[in-house]
């Protein structure tokens, strides 16, 4: 049997995703076949394309971090899973495909009746979303938050769940995405007309209590510029390293760590200056390799909060695999609101 999967061709625009079709993977021994119902496309997927990433693979590869789908096939050894089981998935590459085999420790059960669209939501950016708030950051009810790219795909998810968590929160977007964000809770800030640190210190007076940021490069240190005097900066994102969907830097290529060590330089100047405003680092990939218990705690915790209705992932359109393409030209073009997905 023939499938179709995506492949980046090269270091590159949106015209190195190609479609190529092939013969359908076969489970090996403790793998499981998935056809997958559902892929997202997001920012990491245009940066790995663009070379930029830090978990950039070589070329040819097929991009998506994470996808919900039916079991399959089930390879030699495999238990406690069945034929026509909804399972999730956060491979970080492979998932623009109609078919993957993955190892069986890597598939969590979904819960049966949720939308794949929805629920492939809650992989990457709302696993990412809850784990900096609830991991990292520690909020509390009644903490006033700053949220960068709120319109975005993490960024609505952060949204939602800090309005779950009682907190107060200012969410930096552009004028396209404004209504979404005050409709989640937020007072929506400009990025493109107003000075996000000017704007906070008019509103709040003294500052906020923690700043998420995705933005990354010298966009920290303004971010820290937000905080009271006790605070924290979640730092997981280089959007800023991007232009129209393509890097900034635009030398073609692969330069996984680029844009990363500047990291190190706030963290560190964070803890040498006077005061207590922290900069934390946030990496999704990096601890599910430490804690994987915790990864699988929380997307059960958020497949429950789905079920109840409590959160609702904004999904900004359903394309066909084959359109992955036109998929990241969307999300080079800016102004999407939640998450693009790619459904079978
Ligand atoms: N560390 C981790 O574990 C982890 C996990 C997931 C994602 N990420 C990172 O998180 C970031 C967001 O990813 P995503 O998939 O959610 O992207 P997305 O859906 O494209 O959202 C990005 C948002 O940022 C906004 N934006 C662009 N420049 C901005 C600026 N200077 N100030 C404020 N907002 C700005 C965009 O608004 P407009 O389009 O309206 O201009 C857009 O709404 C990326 O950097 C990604 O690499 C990190």
């Amino acid at each position: 049997m023939k499938h179709k999967r995506i492949i980046v061709t090269h270091y590159g625009g949106p015209d190195a995703l190609q479609v190529m079709e092939e013969e359908c993977p076969e489970p090996k021994g403790g793998e499981v076949r998935v056809k997958v119902q559902a892929a997202g496309v997001s920012l990491p997927d245009v940066m790995a394309r663009e070379g930029i990433h830090p978990e950039t693979p070589r070329v040819p590869f097929t991009p998506g971090w994470d996808l919900v789908g039916v079991a399959d096939r089930l390879g030699d050894g495999v238990t406690g899973i069945e034929t026509g089981q909804i399972v999730a998935a956060m491979p970080i590459s492979g998932a623009y495909t109609q078919f993957i085999c993955l190892p069986q420790q890597e598939l969590i059960p979904v819960p049966s009746g949720l939308d794949p669209a929805e629920a492939v939501s809650l992989i990457l950016n709302y696993i990412t979303a809850y784990q900096m708030m609830h991991r990292s950051a520690k909020v509390r009810s009644g903490q006033r938050v700053l949220i960068h790219g709120a319109s975005g795909g993490v960024g609505s998810a952060l949204l939602q769940l800090g309005r779950l968590a009682g907190l107060e929160m200012y969410g930096t977007c552009s004028s396209r995405g404004a209504s979404a964000v005050s409709e989640m809770g937020a007072v929506a800030i400009d990025y493109e007309h107003q000075d996000f640190v000017h704007e906070i210190h008019r509103l709040t007076g003294e500052g906020v209590d923690v700043v998420f940021d995705s933005i990354g490069g010298a966009h920290i240190w303004r971010s820290r510029k937000a905080l009271r005097s006790v605070g924290k900066v979640v730092a997981y994102g280089l959007t800023g390293s991007l232009s129209g969907g393509r890097s900034s830097g635009r030398s073609g290529g692969r330069h996984p760590y680029r844009g990363i060590a500047i990291f190190g330089l706030y963290i560190a100047a964070g803890w040498i200056l006077p005061g207590r405003k922290r900069v934390t680092p946030y990496s999704i990939q990096t601890l599910k390799r430490l804690k994987p218990e915790w990864f699988r705690q929380d997307l059960v915790a958020l497949f429950e909060l789905l079920q109840k209705q409590r959160i609702k992932p904004l999904i900004a359109q359903r394309l066909p695999l084959t359109n992955a393409r036109d998929a990241h030209e969307l999300l080079g073009q800016g102004g999407v609101i939640g998450k693009i997905v790619l459904v079978s």
